[in-house]
């Protein structure tokens, strides 16, 4: 049985509805630890967006001294799409991508329990992105926080959806990654502005009873590596000034030697121990989804130390660049469009960054993803609720307006006098607590 898009219906709802048979379950007994009347993590619902400016390294070579052939062979970057429209924001991007994956999930915005943002582009300190997203695609019944762990994020953001789902306390979970780096960066450093570019990606993770989905994570840092990737103006050590400005402390600064060496040996070892986790070897591995920052990282810790061929490694850096937590959402979607994945394959998501930070994931991936054309009346209602959302937003900040304005000033108003306490009755005798005491 499918929904219009191909997930399978008892994926939507997995406590609800029975489990597959096992003869039937393409992933029967694939792996340890995996049974049927377990609740499972599934991701149901992916979609991402760039903006549509692109800035490649030809046009690099006109801001600064750089030159096309140093940033390919040291990074494998060609060219970046940069939020160029003032309009275009971490929350914009994500919004975008948001609706995207819903729609391929065809899950309606109401049933969504929690959505998590990944971001080190904020659209402020707070409110959290995640809230604006929030509103915006009408998540009337979600609680919404953002997530700070860089360019591995992502990854933390969902082995978070993991656990609240797996715990039973979300049965619907919208991880976003999100980023418009290019507004921290500073345009006249050869060393980082090369690297970065903006965009967003979005996975929506349900509860199922099908075996599979975010089967193990790993998650680790080392904060005595805080100070070789940071954006120091801003926070509460350093708050914004005059002085922050002028001295550029709003900007990325980054030892990047330091970083690629953390890089090189964090993939490795979180990939070995999130497979490991997982009853998996490497082997077994049908797609590693690496953070794209630079080629040089992925070729040196997944081809070369875990021996894994460039065949079953998702590269798109050339595209994008590095957008930080967003890059292995892209690269995920990308993935599935260009048909490299399907039911059944295990998955590696790793990412490393800031912090210093890494995280790694294995998924079973177990949803179809053939996507069936959605029929106008699903349009039409898809439509009709992002207006309903934004009405819905605008009537409740108008109402806070009006009680903005209202005369309500608390010494003017009139002073009701204080009634004398009645005594609480209790019924059936004693309370609890005076009994206990009564006891003693
Ligand atoms: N164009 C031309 N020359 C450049 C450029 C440039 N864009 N940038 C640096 N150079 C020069 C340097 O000045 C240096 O010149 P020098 O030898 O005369 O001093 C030379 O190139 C070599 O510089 P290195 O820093 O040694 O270059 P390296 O090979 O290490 O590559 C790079 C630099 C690409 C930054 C690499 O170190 C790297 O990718 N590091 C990891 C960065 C990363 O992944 N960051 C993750 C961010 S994730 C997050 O959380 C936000």
């Amino acid at each position: 049985m499918t929904e219009s898009n191909g997930v399978p219906a008892d994926m939507l709802n997995g406590h609800a509805r029975s489990a597959p048979s096992p003869d039937k379950s393409p992933l029967n007994g694939a792996l340890p630890g995996m049974e049927l009347g377990r609740r499972y993590a599934q991701i149901i619902g992916w979609g991402y967006h760039v903006p549509e400016k692109i800035i490649t390294n030809h046009d690099l070579e006109q801001i600064v001294e750089t030159n096309d052939e140093w940033i390919r062979t040291r990074t494998g970057i060609e060219e970046r799409h940069i939020a160029a429209d003032p309009k275009e924001t971490s929350a914009s991007l994500a919004i975008i991508a948001a609706r995207k994956a819903l729609e391929v999930a065809d899950v309606h915005p109401s049933k969504i329990d929690l959505i998590i943002c990944s971001t080190s582009s904020p659209e402020h300190i707070f409110p959290a992105t995640a809230c604006i997203v929030q509103d915006a695609i009408g998540a009337t019944n979600a609680g919404a926080y953002d997530l700070s762990a860089a360019c591995s994020g992502f990854v933390y953001a969902l082995s978070m959806a993991r656990a609240q789902i797996l715990a039973g306390d979300a049965e619907y979970v919208l991880v976003l990654g999100a980023e418009t780096l290019s507004r921290m960066v500073d345009w006249t450093d050869r060393n980082t502005c090369v690297l970065f570019g903006d965009g967003a990606g979005a996975l929506l993770v349900a509860a199922s009873d099908v075996p599979g989905g975010i089967m193990s994570v790993d998650l680790g840092s080392d904060g005595s590596g805080a100070n070789t990737l940071t954006i120091l103006g801003g926070g509460s050590a350093m708050p914004a000034s005059l002085e922050t400005v002028s001295t550029g402390s709003h900007y990325i600064r980054m030892d990047g030697k330091a970083v690629f060496r953390f890089a090189t040996r964090v993939m490795a070892s979180a990939t070995k121990r999130v497979l490991s986790r997982a009853g998996l070897t490497t082997d077994e591995v049908d797609l590693i989804i690496p953070h794209q920052a630079n080629i040089r990282i992925i070729q040196n810790s997944v081809l070369q130390q875990l021996k894994i061929p460039e065949s079953k490694v998702m590269i798109n850096v050339q595209k994008y660049g590095n957008t930080s937590t967003a890059s292995i959402p892209i690269a995920l979607c990308e993935a599935i469009e260009a048909g490299r994945i399907k039911p059944g394959d295990n998955l590696v998501l790793v990412g490393f960054g800031a912090g210093l930070t890494w995280a790694a994931c294995a998924v079973k991936w177990s949803v179809p993803i053939e996507k069936q054309a959605a029929g106008w009346w699903k349009n039409y209602r898809r439509q009709a609720t992002y207006q309903a959302a934004a009405a819905r937003s605008m009537w409740r900040r108008a109402v806070r307006w009006v009680y903005d304005v209202w005369p309500n000033d608390p010494e003017q108003m009139p002073v009701r006098p204080v009634e004398p306490a009645t005594p609480l009755e209790i019924p059936n005798g004693t309370p609890e607590r005076v009994r206990v005491e009564e006891r003693e």
